[in-house]
């Protein structure tokens, strides 16, 4: 596949001296994850509140690890797919000019090789505690219903952003800054409906980034881009690195 609208992004990226890459559940379902939002979605037929809130976890934190154990053990037999892979090549071209941002909490990117991955909303391979607030990661192993500290036996929880909740400060600094800097934005398999990671889209236009987004689907972010590429990450970000 090669359109005019493929060779212009290749443009735009051979173009940019900074590149910063946002992604969403999207890049990672042709590794067959489910996504969010639409038919078979990972929220499908379970109630945002009852699952990925801080209430939900006090009221009950056990119904909440079996949510969290069931995408745990999922990702066992997950790889990651030709998109992750892409986006290591543009790491590996760009070296410090190249920000990768993401949305997901299912480490696929590092599965495929990418070194600096700024997860704005944590990971579920990774648990922390509710009591003295250490973290571990905790990639492959079975978790109980109610998981306890190593060290103090307080409760952990997934180390995951919740509805409600704010996004790790620093990571997110991070990730503002990249894209205030960058030259060139890809947009890759999100809704852009969650905020604040969605208006990075706007931080990106605003100072004068040119945007791509690379979509099955159009969504709110659409007609605020520069450029917008229909089709599977999975195919289309091999293409776009092919033509650099
Ligand atoms: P969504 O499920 O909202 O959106 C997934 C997007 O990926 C949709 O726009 C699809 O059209 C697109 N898509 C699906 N398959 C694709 C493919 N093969 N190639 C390209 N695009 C594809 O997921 P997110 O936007 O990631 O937050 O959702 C954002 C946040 O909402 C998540 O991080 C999560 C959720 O609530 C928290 O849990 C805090």
């Amino acid at each position: 596949m090669t359109s005019p609208d493929l060779n212009q992004a290749a443009d735009m990226v051979r173009a940019a001296g900074r590149l910063a890459v946002l992604t969403g559940a999207g890049i990672s379902a042709e590794s067959g994850l489910a996504t969010f939002r639409g038919a078979g979605g990972l929220w499908a037929g379970q109630r945002i509140e009852d699952v990925a809130t801080p209430q939900a976890f006090a009221r009950d934190p056990q119904q909440v690890w079996r949510f969290y154990n069931a995408r745990r053990a999922g990702l066992a037999t997950v790889r990651p797919n030709p998109g992750h892979v892409a986006l290591v090549a543009l790491e590996d071209r760009l070296g410090p000019s190249f920000t990768l941002v993401t949305q997901n909490v299912d480490g696929l990117h590092q599965a495929a090789g990418s070194r600096n991955v700024l997860e704005i909303h944590g990971s579920i391979r990774r648990v922390r505690c509710t009591a003295c607030h250490a973290r571990s990661e905790r990639p492959t192993e079975t978790l109980s219903e109610m998981p306890t500290c190593t060290t103090c036996q307080g409760l952990l929880r997934p180390d995951v952003v919740w509805f409600g909740e704010m996004l790790p400060l620093d990571i997110w600094a991070r990730a503002e800054l990249a894209v205030q800097d960058c030259d060139c934005f890809l947009v890759i398999g999100t809704s852009a409906f969650v905020y604040p990671a969605a208006g990075l889209i706007m931080t990106a236009r605003d100072q004068g980034a040119r945007v791509i987004e690379i979509n099955l689907d159009e969504t709110d972010a659409s007609r605020r881009v520069a450029l917008s590429l229909r089709g599977p990450s999975g195919v289309i970000l091999p293409e776009l690195l092919r033509l650099l």
